[in-house]
This record gives structure tokens, C-alpha cells and sequence, in this order.
């Protein structure tokens, strides 16, 4: 398992946007020091892999954000694809199974140099009823926990959760896990549609590795100046 740690920002901000020139628009008040960038379904399903590269060529670190879930031979290549492109980091579904992410750990343990390959557990979009109606009677908190231990036990280097679910996550796996933590807000900040939010400095301290910022610095009048506010806090 390879960890890539050698940059020191640990803020991903999410560039929910519906164009190109929108994005690149925005990107031009940001510096790669500062944040590495998400790149999701909703950006990328318009754009496609252009507006990767073209993140990529300034410099930046780009997460891309896909969330594979498949059989494991098309999810691997899916993955193989974006590592050719130079993504930072990618992430699969966990419920895909250890057969799915151990195809693509193993694969990309062959490369020189593969992005970083994490999972997502439960969306936190779900509640237990909705768990129920896919035939789910555990607890969010215990899926999560299960799904983050078959990753880490399938090779991957880590996962998306959120800040609060750290602790429990811990617990069965090594220490060399990385978080990467949605559900960032500020004090006074709308929720929007999150419902499980802790501040930037309090998902450090509870031991997320990156945090994913959306929102909360897209949505401000001087983005650049609130990213290096956040970056001295933390
Ligand atoms: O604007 P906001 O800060 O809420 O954006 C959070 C970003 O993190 C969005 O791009 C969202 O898709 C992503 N995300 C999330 N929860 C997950 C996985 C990804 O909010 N479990």
C-alpha cells in the first residue's frame, strides 16, 4: 500500500460546477499550494476527461470523484483510465466487494505511480429507512465501519467518511488509513443538504487526512482569501 502524503494541503475543495469555463473561471483565483481539487459526477459527466487534464496541467492534485461501482473487470479499467490521466486520487464503491477492490489495489500496485485509491462506505445522503429498503438492518455507523474494514483488508488506502465516524473506523484497521472527510462547514455556515457537519479544525483534530470543502468557499466573495484563512487555522 502506497500512502502519498508528500504535499502538505489538506483541504480538497469540490468544484461542483456545470462548465468548463465556469470552473476554469473560478480555478484562476485559486493557487495549487493551497488545495487540491474534486472533480465529480456532475462536472465531469459535461466535460469529460479535458477538464481533468486541464486542472492537472496547472498544477493542481485532482481527486476524481467518480465513485466506480461495477464488475471488477470494467471497474478496474474505469480506475486504470483515470490513473493514466494523473489523477491524485480515485475512489470505488466498498459495496462493489473485496473481489472488485482487490482487482483494481492489485492493479494498481503494478503501477509507478497510481493515484491514491479510496472507498465509499454509506452515502451520507442515507438514513435507516432507506438502509432498510435495500435489505440493510444494521446500523449506518456498524455498515460503515464493515465496509471501511473490507477496504482497508482489499488494499486500499483509505476512505471517504465522515469526521465523526473516524473513532469507530479506527478501531479495525492501521494506522495508516487516510480520512477524507465531506461534511465541512463553519460556524454560522448553512447545512445545506449535509446533515452530520464539524468545522475544518475540529475534522483535523478528530484525524481526517483531507477534508473535501464545497460550498462553504465556492459560495464565498473572496474564495481565495477564505482558503488561506482556513489553511493558518489548521
Ligand atoms: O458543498 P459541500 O461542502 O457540501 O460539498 C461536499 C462535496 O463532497 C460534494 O462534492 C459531495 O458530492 C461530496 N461528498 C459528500 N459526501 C460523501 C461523498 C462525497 O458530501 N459521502
Amino acid at each position: 500500500m502506497i500512502i502519498k502524503t508528500s504535499k502538505t494541503q489538506k483541504i480538497i475543495l469540490a468544484l461542483d460546477f456545470d462548465s468548463e469555463s465556469e470552473t476554469l473561471d473560478f480555478v484562476e483565483k485559486l493557487e495549487p499550494k493551497l488545495c487540491r481539487l474534486k472533480i465529480g459526477k456532475q462536472l465531469f459527466v459535461r466535460e469529460g476527461p479535458g477538464i481533468v487534464t486541464s486542472l492537472i496541467n496547472r498544477g493542481f492534485d485532482v481527486f476524481l470523484d467518480l465513485k466506480f461501482h461495477d464488475i471488477p473487470n470494467t471497474v478496474v479499467k474505469a480506475c486504470k483510465a483515470a490513473a493514466d490521466m494523473g489523477c491524485w486520487m480515485i475512489n470505488i464503491h466498498a459495496c462493489g466487494g473485496r473481489k472488485m477492490m482487490e482487482t483494481v489495489a492489485d492493479s494498481f500496485a503494478k503501477l509507478k505511480n497510481p493515484p491514491l485509491l479510496i472507498s465509499v462506505t454509506v452515502l451520507t445522503s442515507f438514513d435507516d429507512q432507506e438502509m432498510k429498503r435495500i435489505g440493510l438492518y444494521s446500523t449506518i455507523d456498524k455498515q460503515a465501519g464493515l465496509l471501511a474494514k473490507l477496504s482497508y483488508d482489499s488494499g486500499l488506502d483509505g476512505v471517504v467518511c465522515s469526521a465523526l465516524e473516524i473513532k469507530n473506523i479506527r478501531e479495525s484497521v492501521g494506522s495508516k488509513f487516510i480520512y477524507v472527510t465531506p461534511g465541512i462547514r463553519f460556524m454560522g455556515d448553512a447545512t445545506h443538504d449535509q446533515s452530520r457537519v464539524v468545522t475544518p479544525e475540529k475534522a483535523i483534530l478528530l484525524g481526517s487526512d483531507y477534508i473535501v470543502i464545497g460550498r462553504s468557499i465556492t459560495n464565498d466573495d473572496d474564495p481565495l482569501k477564505k482558503l488561506k484563512q482556513i489553511n493558518l487555522n489548521l
